[in-house]
């Protein structure tokens, strides 16, 4: 009865809040703006949509068709409104190379209006960016002593190899990843460790991200947030906190020569409900990201992940 009483004294300040900030994200985002900045915020996750086609394990030819057509479309677009001297464009423009050399040399025929599409943006190629590449065990998991090195080698691996990942150096690793700072010491993150064949099959199955490959991983890892830390009107800073005990725990998991992947948890209600009788997590905790894991295979691909230029997301004030 006294919780009931103290949500209802909080509800209608937390209300007016909370539909102001929504309205805020409503309106910046690509959902209802269109302009140059958002054009090539989709253009750029477009790219990596067919950069990760170029690198799945089982990689058929002629994959991808309308997504490439998308990205010439885009393309063409954006060069004829602004200029082709974005960095953006010229990832795009690299990756529908890549996507056209690996069909020539392998001699598969193309549809003519994407072969045409290609050649035509391909007139706007201004300079390199990163492609997708071929790599191995040794090379990826090179030992570093310094953390530049060592922050440049990890990349997010979606390619892996038969061979379990102990639950001991999960376990490690998790321990590792709490050297991560928290909002003064909250420390609500957990890791759910999804090991079991038939709980990881149930478990992909709600979450969109890993056609191709995802079913190959060994286990996943879920990282949820404790809203029982957090009062209302701060909220959002569970996800910062889980954001970064996240990027703790993929550099541990790479330091103890695991390779991983994030997958988004974008999920419905329905299917958070799914995933909470599945792993069985509190109903105070909110589903944050998951991780793939897996050995590494001998040899196997990565995806370029082209960054934007450094100079344009800082500014010294
Ligand atoms: C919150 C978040 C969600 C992600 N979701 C997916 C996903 O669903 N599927 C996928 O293949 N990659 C996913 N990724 C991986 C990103 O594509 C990858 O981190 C990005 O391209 C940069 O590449 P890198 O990790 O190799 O540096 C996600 C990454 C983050 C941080």
């Amino acid at each position: 009865m006294i919780e009931i009483i103290r949500a209802a004294k909080h509800f209608l300040p937390f209300l007016g809040v909370t539909l102001l900030k929504m309205w805020h994200d409503l309106w910046y985002s690509s959902t209802i703006k269109r302009g140059q900045k958002e054009n090539l915020a989709e253009l750029m996750v477009a790219n990596h949509t067919l950069e990760k086609g170029l690198t799945m394990p089982k990689r058929k030819l002629g994959f991808g068709y309308p997504k490439v057509r998308g990205i010439i479309d885009r393309c063409r677009k954006y060069i004829k409104d602004y200029t082709p001297n974005h960095i953006e464009i010229q990832c795009s423009i690299d990756i529908l190379q890549q996507y056209y050399n690996l069909h020539i040399d392998n001699r598969f025929e193309l549809p003519d209006d994407i072969v045409k599409g290609i050649q035509e943006v391909l007139k706007s190629k201004l300079y390199d960016t990163k492609l997708c590449y071929e790599t191995t065990k040794s090379e990826f998991f090179a030992p570093t002593d310094n953390f530049k090195d060592f922050a440049l080698s990890r990349h997010s691996v979606r390619w892996y190899s038969d061979e379990k990942v102990p639950d001991e150096t999960i376990i490690n690793a998790i321990h590792l990843a709490q050297t991560a700072p928290s909002a003064c010491n909250r420390q609500e993150i957990k890791v759910y460790v999804i090991a079991t064949d038939e709980k990881k099959t149930e478990v992909l199955k709600l979450q969109r991200g890993h056609t191709g490959w995802g079913h190959q991983a060994d286990k996943i890892l879920l990282i949820t947030a404790d809203m029982g830390h957090w009062q209302c009107e701060n909220r959002t800073s569970a996800f910062l906190d889980a954001g970064i005990f996240t990027m703790n725990l993929l550099y541990a998991i790479h330091y103890y020569g695991i390779c991983a992947c994030t997958l988004n948890a974008h999920l419905s209600i329905k299917k958070q409900k799914q995933l909470r009788s599945i792993v069985g997590y509190s109903e105070s905790e909110i589903p944050a990201v998951f991780i793939s894991i897996g050995n590494a295979p001998e040899k196997f691909m990565i995806t370029g992940s082209q960054r934007v230029e450094y100079q344009i997301i800082h500014q010294i004030i």
